[in-house]
């Protein structure tokens, strides 16, 4: 008696189970249509006759067949490196995806298309290593659930929008090797800012002094001028300031570092003036400090983790620096 109840039940279970993995049919048809806008050839494995769920760089949510993520990934010499044109309009048609990524795809040329606006449920956004051009989309900031935006390595141009800053959940913006212009809004807080290898201008927002999110900052290889002393600060939370190759320009004198967090600063090949102060010597994480190439004068603070670090390269080429690594003061 129970093997016959129990026989039906399996069945039914195992049917249901299928049923709520199987490929939602209208995010299958956005797949096919994405793959149908790539020259022939792309994406083989792609066969309406499978699951579209199981299919190369999809993936399912568990429970409702619905495609939340889609990355495609790949270097010269692995797919999807195949991906030859434009980014579809169909990714737009895919409402439940919280996970969207394009990369190593040099054959991918052309704007990020507009239709990526209705993906409101989007946590993540990669578009890197790719040929895409054009403006950074002004729609972005309606995504409002982003909390990873990474467009590196891509042809962009143009500025920055500042309203990227009132996406709330952002914590990591990375925008670097583009070919950006204009200045860094004041808005942006994410703990993770790569910026680096852009064209960016003007100087560091006064603002960022009172931002309290920072912990990665990578602007280096800009044309950034002024002060950069907003990222620092005896209290901050900050790890990495990197900043080299630019026009900075600050008295770094009065300047206080981050005494439980601060790991690595490269200031270096700037036109930073004034002296290093021996408030560094609290630093107590410290591993890197590079502020070669700048014109900077005075007494090396020594002693402490701080001097154990330093090799003499680090404060090569200043105006006046001097103490050990470097010749003794006079
Ligand atoms: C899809 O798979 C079926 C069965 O494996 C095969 O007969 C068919 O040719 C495939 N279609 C494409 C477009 O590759
Ligand atoms: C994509 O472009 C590359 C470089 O031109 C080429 O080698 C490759 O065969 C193309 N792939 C497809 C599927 O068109
Ligand atoms: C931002 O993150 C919080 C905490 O994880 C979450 O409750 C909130 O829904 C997120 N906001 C958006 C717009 O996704
Ligand atoms: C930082 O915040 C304080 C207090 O809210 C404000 O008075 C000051 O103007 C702010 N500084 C900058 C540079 O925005």
């Amino acid at each position: 008696m129970s093997n016959i109840l129990t026989i039906p039940t399996t069945i039914l279970f195992l049917a249901i189970l299928s049923l709520s993995s199987a490929c939602n049919v209208d995010d299958q048809k956005a797949l096919l249509a994405i793959k149908n806008s790539f020259p022939a050839n792309t994406l083989p494995t792609w066969n309406a006759s499978k699951d579209c769920c199981s299919w190369d760089f999809v993936q399912c949510g568990s429970d409702t067949g619905r495609v939340v993520s889609l990355q495609f990934w790949g270097d010269a010499s692995t797919p999807p490196s195949v991906l030859n044109g434009s980014i579809p309009e169909s990714v737009g048609d895919l409402p439940f995806l919280e996970t969207l990524k394009f990369t190593g795809s040099p054959g991918l040329v052309g704007t990020i298309p507009p239709q990526l606006a209705k993906l409101t449920r989007l946590r993540s956004l990669s578009i890197t290593n790719s040929g895409i051009s054009g403006p950074i989309p002004s729609f972005l900031p309606q995504l409002a659930s982003l909390e990873v935006l990474q467009l590196s390595s891509n042809k962009l141009f143009g500025p920055i929008p500042p309203a990227i800053g009132s996406l709330a959940n952002l914590s990591t913006l990375d925008l670097s090797s583009n070919q950006l212009t204009g200045s860094i809004p004041s808005t942006l807080h994410s703990a993770l800012l790569y910026l680096s290898g852009n064209k960016l201008t003007g100087s560091i927002p006064p603002s960022f002094a009172n931002f309290s999110s920072f912990s990665i900052v990578h602007l280096e290889n800009n044309q950034l001028t002024g002060d950069a002393s907003p990222f620092f600060g005896r209290t901050k939370t900050i790890s990495n300031i990197v900043l080299f190759n630019n026009k900075l320009s600050f008295d770094l004198s009065g300047v206080e570092y981050p005494e439980e967090t601060l790991e690595y600063v490269d200031m270096s090949h700037n036109r930073i003036y004034g002296s290093i102060s021996e408030q560094i010597l609290q630093a107590a994480s410290i591993l890197y400090f590079d502020v070669s190439y700048n014109q900077l004068c005075g007494k090396i603070p020594g002693g402490g983790k701080f001097a154990q670090y330093q090799g003499a390269k680090y404060f090569a080429h200043n105006k006046c620096l001097c103490g050990p690594p470097l010749q003794a003061c006079m």
